[in-house]
C-alpha cells in the first residue's frame, strides 16, 4: 500500500507540473481529491485493511492529499499568471504609433458661397440683417403689394401653417419691410436667409437660400443698381462676366429686371441645364413706392433699389453643378470636392 500511494503521489506530481492549462488542472483535481478520486477511494476502504495499518495509511494519505492541494494551488496561481500575461501581451498598445488622423470637414459650398457674398457686399457697405423664417403673411406678401389674389399666394406654391396668416417665408424680400421699420432709411442691407417653395427638380427644391439686397437713399437710380450688381457679379466670378438685364415684374419693383448670367456649362450655346444658354440669378428693381409706404418711408423723399439673389444658383454656376438637389443631398463623397 505504502508503494502505491508513493507511486500516486509521483505520477500526481507530475501531471500537475506537466498541465499546462486550467480545464487540465481542474481534471487533476477531481481524479486525486475529487469525491470518488483515487485518494478519496482509498480512505473509503481503510476499513479493508488490517487494523494496524489503518492509521499510518489514513495519516499518508491525509498527508499526500494535502501536498496535492498545494501543488495544485501553485499550479493553478501560476497558469492564471502566465494567461493574463498573454493576454496583455496581445492587448498592448504601442504609444509612440502616430494617430490615424482626424478628418477634418469644410464649409458647404453653399455656405462658401454665401460668406463670399457677404465679403463682397460688406466691402460696398451693407450690413446683414436676419429675419424669421416663419413669415406673416402681412411682411412676406401684403407690405410687399402682392395683392390678394396673386397665384404666389397659392397654397400649391406656398408652405402654410396651420393658421393661415403664418408660413414659411416664401422669400427673403420680407426682411426689407423689417429692415426698414427696425431702422428706417437710408439703409443699406442684405439679408441672407432660407426661403421655402413646393417645387423639386432638377433646378428647384423646397428649402433653397436668397441674398436679398436694399438700398434706400435720397437719390438713388437704376444706373446704381446695374452698376453695383454688375461690380458685385466681377468680384465674384473674378472675371467680367457676360450679362443681361431683361425686363421683368415683381410687384415690390418698379421698374423691374431680371439678371441673367451666360451659362457656365456650354458658355452659352445652350444646353441641357440652361436650355437658352442663359442662366437666371436674380431678379432687381426700384423699391415700389407702397412698399416704402408700407414701412413708413416717404416716397416722394426716398428712392431705393432691390435684389434677390439666389444663392444656390450662383455655387451651381462657381462649381459648375448640374443638379441643384445634389447639394442637399449631403453625400460626403459629392461635398469632399469643395
Ligand atoms: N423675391 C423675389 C423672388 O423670390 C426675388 C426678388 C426680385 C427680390 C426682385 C427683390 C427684387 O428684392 O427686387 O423671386
Amino acid at each position: 500500500m505504502q508503494d502505491k500511494l508513493t507511486n500516486i503521489l509521483r505520477t500526481a506530481k507530475q501531471q500537475i507540473a506537466a498541465s499546462d492549462d486550467l480545464t487540465v488542472l481542474d481534471q487533476l483535481r477531481v481524479q486525486y481529491l475529487g469525491k470518488s478520486g483515487e485518494l478519496t477511494k482509498i480512505l473509503k476502504n481503510l476499513g479493508n485493511l488490517i487494523p494496524e495499518e489503518r492509521p499510518k495509511v489514513g495519516a499518508k494519505v491525509n498527508q499526500i492529499k494535502t501536498q496535492l492541494k498545494d501543488l495544485l494551488t501553485e499550479r493553478h496561481t501560476s497558469l492564471q499568471n502566465a494567461a493574463l500575461d498573454k493576454k496583455l501581451q496581445n492587448e498592448k498598445i504601442d504609444v509612440t504609433l502616430p494617430g490615424r488622423g482626424g478628418h477634418l470637414g469644410s464649409a458647404h459650398p453653399v455656405t462658401q458661397v454665401k460668406n463670399r457674398m457677404i465679403d463682397i457686399f460688406s466691402r460696398m457697405g451693407f450690413s446683414i440683417v436676419e429675419g424669421p423664417e416663419i413669415e406673416d403673411e402681412y411682411h412676406n406678401f401684403t407690405a410687399l403689394n402682392i395683392s390678394e389674389h396673386h397665384p404666389a399666394r397659392a397654397a400649391s406654391d406656398t408652405f402654410y401653417l396651420n393658421d393661415d396668416r403664418y408660413l414659411l417665408r416664401t422669400q427673403t424680400s420680407p426682411v426689407q419691410i423689417r429692415a426698414m421699420e427696425k431702422y428706417g432709411v437710408p439703409i443699406r442691407v442684405i439679408t441672407p436667409g432660407k426661403v421655402f417653395r413646393r417645387d423639386y427638380d432638377a433646378t428647384h427644391v423646397p428649402m433653397f437660400h436668397q441674398m436679398e439686397g436694399l438700398l434706400v437713399d435720397e437719390k438713388t437710380s437704376f444706373a446704381d443698381l446695374k452698376g453695383l450688381l454688375h461690380n458685385f457679379l466681377n468680384e465674384f466670378f473674378e472675371q467680367d462676366v457676360v450679362l443681361r438685364f431683361r425686363p421683368s415684374y415683381f410687384p415690390f419693383t418698379e421698374p423691374s429686371a431680371e439678371v441673367d448670367l451666360q451659362c457656365a456649362m456650354c458658355e452659352g450655346k445652350g444646353c441641357k441645364l440652361c436650355g437658352s444658354g442663359w442662366l437666371e440669378v436674380l431678379g432687381c428693381g426700384m423699391v415700389h413706392p407702397s412698399v416704402l409706404e408700407s414701412a413708413g418711408i416717404d416716397s416722394e423723399k426716398y428712392t431705393g433699389f432691390a435684389f434677390g439673389i439666389g444663392i444656390d444658383r450662383f455655387a451651381m454656376r462657381s462649381y459648375k453643378i448640374n443638379d441643384l438637389r445634389l447639394l442637399f443631398d449631403n453625400d460626403v463623397r459629392f461635398l469632399e470636392q469643395f
